[in-house]
């Protein structure tokens, strides 16, 4: 099986990125053949600075393979090296609705966000995330919740496209994770942990040093009553135990039970330490990949390479089908 997920080269990665995606990245290596894209073409689309772009490049390639993703057993590589996307994506653009996008809630938000100009990339950018996905005919798409809509939209782009030209894209799936999808930011548990969104006190960086982890859930927000549960007058206690669960692979529900008569005190505290227990091998291990640019240089070449031999063949069949270029005569369609 084919999986397939992409991450911004933007700002730090957070708890909500770690336990909603990067995880499931790794575990994605298991279970299949893991397709993991960086994604600097979508982070040019809000304002940017370029040297700044290139550093959180490889600040993330790092986290990536501090987190446990081995280059040998999957395809790490950066988007941009691999220019079949773009193209792709504007041969998509023409099965893709207009009103569709004029729908997707990432970029409502976005665009409302922005002081000076609302780019069309903006606009464009799910048009450019089913084009990462589709050249892979990729089967499974890992993500958090925040990600379900563009996810749709890339099944709703393969299947027009399919009905169309003939059977060509695979209509891939999304991975939402059962638990952790969706992690909160810890002083507005109403909000989801962001770096654009967020607040600094309430985000958990991966890099963030223990004392500093161990600070902000000390000061988390939690909620009157004083019962460990899950419920919606409850989202301050609900995320923690939500965090609790992803990082010790157990459900909510039995914690719960476990947990019964703990102090919310108590509970924070005991978050912190499993989180801090979890990241700490991360950050070690990012320090010492992070010092080294030329060797994460040629582990993103590397992965390029092998993702351009899968996605010019796509694009290829996708040019074929539409009547676009010279014909091929050398291998025809199926
Ligand atoms: P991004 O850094 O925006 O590229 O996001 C990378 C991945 O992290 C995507 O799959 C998102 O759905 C996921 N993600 C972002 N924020 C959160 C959050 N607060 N909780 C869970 N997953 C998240
Ligand atoms: N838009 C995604 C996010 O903000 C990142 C992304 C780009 C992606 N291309 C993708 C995710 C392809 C999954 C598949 O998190």
């Amino acid at each position: 099986m084919r999986i397939f997920s992409g991450i911004q080269p933007t700002g730090r990665k957070h708890l909500g990125n770690y336990i909603g995606a990067i995880t499931q990245y790794v575990e994605a290596q298991e279970r299949g053949d893991a397709v993991l894209c960086i994604v600097d073409l979508h982070a040019i689309t809000v304002p940017h600075d370029p040297a700044e772009l290139r550093e959180r490049l490889y600040d993330t390639t790092a986290i990536l393979l501090a987190a446990g993703l081995e280059p040998a057993r999957c395809v790490l590589f950066r988007q941009s090296d691999v220019v079949e996307h773009s193209e792709l994506t504007w041969l998509l653009s023409s099965v893709t609705a207009y009103g569709d996008l004029t729908r997707m809630h990432q970029f409502k938000d976005k665009a409302a966000a922005q002081r000076e100009l609302v780019s069309a990339g903006l606009f464009f950018y799910p048009v450019l995330q089913a084009a990462d996905v589709l050249a892979y005919r990729a089967q499974e798409v890992p993500v958090g919740e925040d990600q379900r809509q563009h996810v749709e939209l890339m099944r709703d782009i393969a299947t027009r496209f399919n009905a169309r030209y003939g059977d060509t894209l695979v209509v891939p799936a999304h991975r939402i994770p059962p638990v952790g999808a969706r992690i909160m930011d810890l002083q507005h548990p109403e909000r989801k942990m962001s770096t654009t969104g967020g607040s600094e006190e309430g985000t958990i960086y991966v890099l963030d040093e223990p004392s500093a982890i161990e600070h902000k859930f000390r000061r988390a927000v939690t909620d009157s009553g004083s019962e460990i549960a899950r419920a919606p007058e409850k989202p301050g206690v609900s995320n923690l135990l939500e965090i609790l669960a992803a990082v010790r692979a157990v459900a909510p529900a039995d914690l719960e039970a476990q947990l019964h008569g703990m102090g919310y005190g108590e509970l924070k505290a005991g978050v912190a330490r499993a989180v801090i227990a979890h990241l700490a091998p991360v950050r070690e291990r990012y320090e010492r990949l992070r010092g080294d640019e030329p060797a994460l240089e040629r582990t993103l070449a590397d992965g390029a390479q092998r993702a351009r031999a899968i996605a010019s063949d796509t694009v290829a069949d996708v040019r074929e089908r539409m009547g676009v270029g010279a014909p091929r005569r050398s291998r025809p369609l199926p």
